[in-house]
């Protein structure tokens, strides 16, 4: 075993390096994913338990203002059937979640005013009075103000996956924006005490071993207390149309560095690496994550909701899909979490 991962095991205290990072980043994964597996597996055990977080997932409206390069629903994508659900929709898809035993709803959107915010923080202040449920948001970047009302209406996390944190790259992914104002928003929603997700893609077109190394070396500085890492997937209506998918084990291995690097952290197994690996679910429990999100979008909007190509599970009945992923959570000797699932890096939740 490289000398460092054996550190890393021997010494709480000891933090990767950028040369450590790299090193790992450059080995062919036939030589150091046994070793790296082996170890972000014992960290999660150690930091995290044998818990596996499920959370539902609500895709409360596909309008975008943005014009990702790489995504289905970008702006200028006109052949998407745009929807945005009625509140009750939204408040009655929360209420049977809850009554089947969900404590997290996740609520994700493009990025745009499709929803005022007035809405959802009355969204937002219902649920949580009402049902007993954590709230998630994922509704891309917003005024601090906007930040702040929600959060006061009672919202406990926000995710905002920064998407890679090299300057160069993220102007070449968002043609319409600039990494700082992402950077902004992240420190924007911590400061208001939200529980934060950062994340990226993985294999993006462009993206090098050091532009990789970026995004590890930021979340150990930065210390998210949730991070979504998947690959990427080409999407047929976008200008990546003709790039090539980010590797599953290139995805592994950074989920298995952020492990090693966040200790802690709450890190979701992505629909995104089960759609490019097949039983990448598990895979991904198996290399340091604790986290399965859930899609419980109504069928009309979730097949409107296509970030990229043939997601994993999006006609199969999600009763179905919470069975099979229970046994499989089993399957692997963890057990499915019944509390909150609050971030560890925040006492008192
Ligand atoms: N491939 C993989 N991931 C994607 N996302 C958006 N489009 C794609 C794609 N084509 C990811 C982004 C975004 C999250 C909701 O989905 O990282 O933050």
């Amino acid at each position: 075993m490289i000398d460092f991962l054996e550190k890393v095991l021997e010494d709480d205290t000891y933090v990767l390096t950028r040369d450590d990072i790299v090193q790992v980043l450059s080995l062919d994964t036939s030589i150091i994913m046994k070793d790296l597996c082996y170890v972000s597996d014992i960290i999660r055990q150690r930091y995290c338990g044998d818990d596996v977080q499920i959370r539902a997932l609500l895709e409360i409206s596909n309008i975008c203002f943005r014009n990702c390069n790489y995504c289905g629903v970008r702006r200028d994508n006109t052949l998407v059937n745009r929807y945005k659900m009625s509140i009750d929709e939204i408040l009655e898809s929360a209420y049977g979640l809850s009554k089947i035993g969900f404590k997290t709803l996740v609520m994700q959107a493009g990025e745009s005013n499709a929803h005022k915010s007035e809405e959802l923080a009355y969204v937002i202040k219902t649920i949580k009075s009402n049902f007993d449920m954590a709230v998630t948001l994922s509704l891309g970047e917003h005024p601090f103000e906007v930040y702040k009302q929600w959060k006061e209406a009672g919202a406990d996390r926000y995710l905002l996956r920064h998407e890679t944190a090299n300057d160069r790259l993220y102007s070449y992914l968002h043609p319409d924006a600039v990494l700082q104002t992402r950077m902004d928003a992240l420190n924007s929603l911590k400061e208001l005490g939200y529980q934060v997700g950062a994340g990226f893609m993985v294999g993006s077109p462009t993206q090098s071993v050091s532009d990789l190394a970026d995004d590890i070396e930021f979340i150990r500085d930065f210390q998210p207390d949730m991070v979504g890492i998947g690959p990427f997937i080409p999407h047929c209506d976008t200008p990546f149309k003709d790039e090539k998918a980010g590797g599953s084990m290139d995805t592994i291995r950074a989920v298995a560095l952020v492990r090693i690097v966040t200790k802690n952290a709450l890190l979701p197994s992505t629909t995104a690496l089960a759609t490019i690996l097949k039983d990448g679910q598990k895979a991904g429990l198996m290399a340091g994550c604790d986290v399965v999100m859930i899609n419980f979008t109504p069928l009309k909007y979730k097949l409107l909701y296509e970030i990229y190509p043939d997601k994993k599970c999006m006609t199969e009945d999600p009763n179905t899909i919470i069975e099979k992923t229970t046994d499989m959570i089993k399957s692997i000797g963890r057990n499915v979490s019944n509390d909150r699932g609050h971030s560890r890096k925040i006492k008192n939740q």
